[in-house]
């Protein structure tokens, strides 16, 4: 049995070859980054990455939040994670892709070379794209998307992933908001063992018009798609003639990598920059600490492109440090929940990252299952992208990682770039769903809205008090917005410090525990989303008269959607199944699928202050069925929270 509160030592056997062997070493390398912060992050970046010009400063913090790291230096970012590899690992498996229908491909790292440099050619010679453009990506999880990747950043142009699952005026007003000027897209893939399509999306996001003229179609399931003969091109065609050399972009420490839209606590998503040199340095030494990734070791994370950790944790990082790096196409769940322990076994993983949800119904759809495969090879399990419930951790722990695997319970954000606070596994003893403790060189804290460290077991703001390499550079195209929503809320000694927006608390032992946000964010299997996005297309339908969204704790997906509407006059005199079907529908067109509501409630009114200010604490407790604690005197209408209550949970 495992007790939730007992720490697990690491396993000692492994430890011996550990980069970061015990706490005594965490503890040193933490204390080296307190005494002397430059003289610590100035030593990696030497360390790790290959400069083409040497940098002169490490950090210049004169214009904070507006930080600058390792300024003048010069080097490419996909030459860290290719050209480099060249000279000792060129047959070592860069990529290994798995397809939802088994089907599979090996990608050295001299093929990556060329077939990211044939790429970058591409985009350079037949669509002119240069240094600073934006390109947007909306692809599948295949191999083509990490080459996009990499070709944008072999010639300076700037990337910005719009996850699949977003919907056709979601992906326009991503495109609009970044003035990107080409789009790459596949026709579709595969889920399921089915396939479905992408490129009509890509059509209806660029029918009334658009800054983007061109779009690149990697034609990866063949199916019958529109062709806009001038606009669109084929990628399988053009590659062909394409040279397999490319010369790198030499880039400026400071000029940006990439953007990613994420969402916040308005309705607008906010296109989250990252620049080259500091997030490639962390992506690597995350890598190198967290999943302490060895020579022969096959990593698996299996996440999408179209996130922040598909960035970091599938693409950069472990290419960074010449890993290889497993990429899988489809479903967890399909053909059966045996699947990613069949994969375990077929390609003998040893680092396995994965989000709780996913977690979840592999334990639900099949508990069993992982016993019936070799999960030998597994030395380190990961968690990412919410909190990771005990039931979950345990049978992970135990069923998956044979009670001999540590498990990283990673805590971050698409704003940190990478890792903030994470065991290390072979130096932290762990306890069930606690990411303990900040890593070193992250000055991590939790604290009051004062700027005091909180004591033990109280609740605070996790917060970051010192800037670090992989910190959001900018929300493209909105300054104000990047200082308001990081830098406004908590201030220590007087200086802003980076808020992440997520609750926490310390234990006895100082380890944080991740309570969830703290803001009208919600997190719907690990995918973040924002309360007003979805309000915002729930009153496109002009039916609607007002509407509040709220998080539901929800055994599968962490929460669940929940909206409470108000409708107009008659309308509330449709059928209550026809009205759910239109509303998902405006959610389907606006945002996609991940964003539709779970539960609707319509009621006659929503709690309101008498200045008008929606009270969401008392919608969240109803909708979680608890007791009313606060004060519902000061409503404008105290009655209807009863009547919502008799409503929800009547
Ligand atoms: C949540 C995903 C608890 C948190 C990498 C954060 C977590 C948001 C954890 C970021 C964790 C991420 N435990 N909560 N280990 N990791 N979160 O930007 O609320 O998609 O703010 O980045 O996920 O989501 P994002």
């Amino acid at each position: 049995m495992i007790d939730n509160n007992r720490l697990l030592k690491p396993n000692r056997k492994l430890a011996k070859s550990a980069r970061i062997k015990n706490m005594c070493e965490y503890q040193a390398l933490q204390d080296e980054a307190i005494e002397d912060y430059e003289g610590f992050w100035g030593r990696f970046a030497k360390e790790k990455l290959d400069w083409i010009e040497p940098f002169n400063n490490v950090v210049d913090e004169s214009n904070f939040p507006f930080v600058k790291w390792f300024d003048g230096g010069k080097l490419n970012v996909s030459s860290q994670c290719i050209d480099r590899h060249l000279k000792d690992k060129k047959n070592r498996a860069s990529i290994i892709f798995e397809g939802d229908r088994g089907d599979k491909q090996i990608i050295t790292y001299l093929e990556l070379y060329y077939n990211v440099n044939r790429f970058a050619n591409l985009l350079k010679e037949d669509f002119g794209i240069k240094k600073g453009d934006r390109v947007v990506i909306y692809m599948p999880m295949i191999p083509e998307s990490a080459y996009a990747m990499l070709a944008c950043a072999r010639i300076g142009a700037i990337h910005s992933i719009v996850f699949g699952g977003f919907s056709a005026e979601a992906l326009r007003d991503r495109i609009i908001d970044a003035d990107a000027s080409l789009v790459i897209t596949a026709d579709g893939a595969y889920r399921k063992g089915k396939p479905y399509m992408l490129k009509p999306v890509v059509d209806n996001a660029l029918a009334d018009g658009s800054c983007v003229k061109k779009v690149l179609v990697v034609e990866r399931n063949n199916e019958d798609i529109d062709w806009v003969s001038g606009r669109d091109y084929s990628y399988n065609e053009l590659i062909k003639e394409k040279a397999p050399t490319c010369e790198p972009e030499v880039m400026d420490s400071e000029d940006p990598l990439f953007l990613l839209y994420t969402s916040g606590s308005t309705g607008k998503p906010k296109g989250v920059q990252h620049n080259s040199a500091g997030y490639i340095l962390w992506a690597q030494m995350t890598m190198e600490w967290v999943f302490d990734v060895k020579e022969d070791d096959t990593y698996w994370c299996t996440a999408d492109i179209g996130w922040i950790t598909g960035h970091t944790y599938i693409v950069y990082g472990p290419l960074a440090m010449g890993a290889t790096t497993v990429m899988f196409e489809g479903v967890p769940t399909y053909p059966d929940a045996g699947r990613p322990w069949k994969m375990v076994e077929e390609y003998k993983i040893n680092q396995f990252y994965t989000a709780p949800t996913a977690i979840r119904v592999l334990h639900k759809m099949g508990e069993d299952e992982p016993s019936k495969y070799d999960l030998s090879s597994l030395k380190v399990l990961g968690t990412v992208g919410e909190p990771i419930d005990p039931p979950a951790w345990k049978w992970y722990y135990e069923e998956v990682g044979d009670s001999k695997c540590a498990i990283v319970d990673t805590y971050w954000q698409t704003e940190t770039g990478g890792h903030i606070v994470s065991p290390l596994p072979y130096a932290t003893p762990i306890k069930p769903s606690c990411a303990t403790l900040p890593l070193p060189g992250i000055m991590a804290e939790i604290l009051d809205t004062d700027g005091d460290r909180v004591e033990v077991g109280e609740k605070g703001l996790m917060c970051v008090t010192r800037p670090w390499p992989s910190m959001i550079r900018g929300v493209w195209g909105d300054k104000d917005r990047f200082v308001k929503s990081y830098f406004g809320d908590v201030k220590k000694d007087g200086k802003a410090v980076y808020f992440t927006g997520d609750g926490a608390l310390y234990d006895e032992n100082g380890y944080i525990t991740i309570t969830g946000r703290t803001d009208d964010v919600i997190n719907v299997s690990g995918h973040r989303m924002g309360t007003a996005e979805i309000e915002s297309a729930i009153k496109k339908c002009d039916k609607v008269a007002e509407v509040a969204v709220v998080g539901r704790p929800h055994s599968i997906k962490g929460e669940s959607i929940f909206a409470y509407i108000v409708m107009k006059g008659d309308d509330t005199l449709a059928t209550e199944v026809e009205l759910i079907k239109e509303i998902n529908g405006y959610i389907k067109s606006e945002i996609g699928n991940i964003a539709i509501c779970d539960e609707m409630a319509f009621v006659s009114g929503l709690p309101k202050t008498r200045s008008g200010k929606i009270m969401r604490r008392i919608l969240r407790a109803i909708a979680k069925n608890e007791e009313i604690t606060q004060d519902i005197s000061t409503l404008e209408d105290p009655t209807v929270v009863e009547k919502i209550n008799n409503i929800v949970n009547g």
